[in-house]
């Protein structure tokens, strides 16, 4: 099995599967990091602003479905992955799915120097999208872990206990 952890850009879904994967000895695999690989570019903003968003999104779903053949890692994801209920599909098939579930103001003061996150740049659209995305990650959610006020620390045991 992997675990595979979603949630909105700045959940901390990257440095906790860090963690995790130092803690539990598992091998620890970005999707940003496979769709920047495959798509020829320089950043995740440049395929954003050179391919389009919607290129992104079809290197995620091959990214996904790259993840329903390994096992043992522990997968971070890109915030918008369940975007295409077919990647969380392939996701499902090798791995329990843990939502970190952060608030937007909490989620503000994470990224508010970060200039790296191309639908993070307008605030009032991010709000929007957060929104739309909460009942996404709760629904494909197989466990759901508050991260407000928690250390990385904290929440990364607080998973450990869970599994
Ligand atoms: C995105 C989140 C980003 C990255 C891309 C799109 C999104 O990943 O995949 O900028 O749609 O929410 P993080 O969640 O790691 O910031």
């Amino acid at each position: 099995m992997n675990i595979i952890l979603i949630g909105f850009m700045g959940s901390g879904k990257s440095s906790l599967a860090e963690l995790l994967s130092r803690k539990m000895h598992h091998k620890h695999i970005e999707t940003d990091e496979l769709v920047l690989a495959i798509s020829k570019r320089k950043s995740i903003k440049d395929i954003f602003s050179l391919d389009g968003e919607l290129q992104f999104r079809e290197l995620e779903i091959k990214v996904a479905k790259k993840m329903s053949n390994i096992n043992n890692c522990i997968i971070s994801t890109g915030g918008g992955m369940v975007m295409n209920k077919i990647c969380i599909d392939y996701l499902k098939k090798q791995g329990k799915v843990i939502y970190l579930e952060t608030s937007f103001e909490e989620i503000e003061r994470r990224l508010k120097d970060d200039d790296t996150r191309p639908l993070f740049s307008d605030k009032k659209r991010a709000r929007e999208l957060f929104m739309f995305r909460e009942n996404l990650y709760s629904k494909y959610a197989d466990i759901i872990v508050s991260t407000d006020g928690k250390s990385l620390e904290e929440v990364t045991n607080c998973i450990i206990k869970i599994l």
